[in-house]
């Protein structure tokens, strides 16, 4: 079987977030199961270009300009093809979508051509069985094969119902969608042109990255007013949560970081700690219970509840250490707060990969106070890393955590802390437990040890998009 994935970002190409990390791993998981999976994705910045093959060129007329560009082959360092879409005025930029928290205002050009550079692709570069398209900027792709009657099944994966390609009606012309298109049944949205809409109703499955977010996207609460349309393709839609890449992340090869460990050793996760706070200028102190988190910092992650729960946190004896960039309030919250209380917070402002390894390996706890979080994965690092998860039961957060209570301990099953009510009492009550439980060194390490043991390999994930894309198929062939 031959499968394209269609992405906007892919690790280790270019990633803004947990999408990239999805893409760079998933298509090898795939492929070790013998399917063809090629990842095609723009060619931005900084990609080398060494070793790409030209495979063909690309032309396409978008709101009556001509845009060319040319798709090469390359390849993964994991050995997964990629193609690469190559159109400097389009993708030779500073940001992946763009720059200084602003999102460049060709968005809608730029994932329109890539789209139809998908669709000639397909038709005369490498013909896959399947395509796999994931969130907004591939959500066009669907529908174009519809338009030219293509019978390649597709699948449409949600990563995150936030980002939803919302643009001005006068724009709806650049898709070059017939203008029946355009009505509330379509990609119509509130008076506005709704890019994502297209990936939901034309694609023959749909999925999501978490069986719970699955479900809570068909309600109002967090349908981000999509609900009523994915209520109707019910029947259609799948969660499936994601993996981890342990080749990336895992204490006992990861190269970031300053001592390794395992599951049998945790010595080396005391030097890891001892160093981070060495390096971010915190008091090195082995029985301060050191706080960590690394996200975009946007309100989907729960950073209201951390501005306003911090004074609570750090009084109970913790360092917090947050790394991250994203919406400037926040920026300036938490850098105010470092210079506020010096010796507990540190706020590392900024995208910083190899950062991100050590405060997974040098924390003792992990932050996730997500508002909605449709996977997530730094939980799931941090579980491998024996730093134990404080996490709100939403989306992934809620199938992957397993909150400590003494039935869940008694099953050995209890992996972190979790609460329900979105609030900064019931964020500060956690940690609060947290710390406490901190405090018991046997029940700590029991804590680390079930997290450090299970497997959210990405094989697992692999065999269920094996049997969703079987399903696919078939609906494309009801479809007919
Ligand atoms: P999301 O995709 O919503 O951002 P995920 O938890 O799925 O959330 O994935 C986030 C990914 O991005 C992780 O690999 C995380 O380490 C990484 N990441 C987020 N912010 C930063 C940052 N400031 N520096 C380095 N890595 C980051
Ligand atoms: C999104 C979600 C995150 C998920 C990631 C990859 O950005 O916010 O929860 O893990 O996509 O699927």
């Amino acid at each position: 079987m031959n499968v394209l994935f269609c992405v906007a970002e892919a690790a280790p190409f270019a990633k803004t977030g947990g999408l990239a990390d999805v893409a760079g791993a998933l298509p090898a998981a795939l492929r070790r199961n013998g399917v063809d999976v090629r990842v095609m994705m723009p060619h931005y910045r900084g990609i080398s270009r060494q070793g790409l093959q030209p495979v063909m060129r690309a032309r396409s007329e978008i709101g009556g300009t001509d845009i060319e560009g040319a798709v090469w082959l390359g390849a993964f360092p994991n050995g997964t093809p990629v193609y690469l879409l190559d159109a400097a005025p389009l993708y030779d930029r500073a940001g992946l979508y763009g720059e200084g928290g602003r999102d460049y205002d060709d968005n809608l050009v730029r994932f329109v051509f890539f789209c139809q550079a998908a669709v000639v692709l397909m038709r005369d570069g490498w013909a896959p069985d399947l395509a796999h398209c994931h969130d907004w900027h591939s959500a066009l792709l669907p529908a174009y094969l519809r338009m030219h009657r293509s019978r390649v099944p597709t699948l449409f994966t949600v990563h995150n119902l936030a980002h939803q390609g919302t643009f001005p009606a006068e724009q709806f012309p650049i898709t070059g969608l017939p203008h029946e298109a355009f009505t509330p049944d379509g990609v119509e949205f509130y008076g506005k042109l709704n890019v994502m809409k297209a990936g939901l109703i034309s694609s023959h499955a749909l999925s999501t990255v978490s069986e719970t977010y699955a479900k809570e996207i068909q309600t109002e609460e967090y349908g981000m007013g999509l609900d009523g349309l994915l209520r109707a393709r019910s029947a259609d839609l799948f969660g499936v949560l994601n993996g981890v890449d342990y080749s990336l992340w895992d204490p006992s090869v990861d190269p970031s970081i300053p001592a390794r460990y395992s599951t049998d050793d945790l010595a080396g996760k005391s030097v890891c700690k001892a160093s981070l706070q060495h390096d971010l200028g915190l008091p090195v102190d082995a029985r301060v219970p050191l706080i960590g988190t690394v996200a975009r910092l946007v309100s989907q992650k729960g950073f209201d509840l951390v501005a306003s729960g911090l004074d609570a946190i750090v009084s109970m004896g913790a360092q917090v250490v947050i790394l991250g960039t994203g919406d400037p309030a926040y920026e300036a919250a938490f850098r105010a707060a470092q210079s506020r209380i010096p010796h507990q917070v540190r706020a590392l402002i900024g995208f910083d990969e190899r950062l991100a390894h050590r405060i997974e390996a040098g924390a003792d706890i992990f932050l996730m106070p997500s508002r909605f979080e449709p996977s997530g994965l730094n939980q799931l690092y941090s579980l491998r890393y024996g730093t134990v998860p404080v996490v709100r039961r939403t989306g992934g957060l809620a199938d992957s955590i397993v909150d400590v209570t003494p039935e869940n301990l008694h099953l050995g099953r209890a992996n972190g802390f979790v609460f329900d009510h979105y609030s900064t009492e019931a964020l500060v009550a956690t940690v609060g437990r947290a710390i406490a439980a901190y405090r018991d060194q046997g029940l700590w390490r029991w804590l680390q040890q079930v997290g450090m043991r299970a497997d959210f390999s990405w094989d697992r994930a692999a065999e269920r998009y094996l049997a969703l894309y079987a399903v696919t198929a078939d609906r494309a062939a009801k479809w007919r």
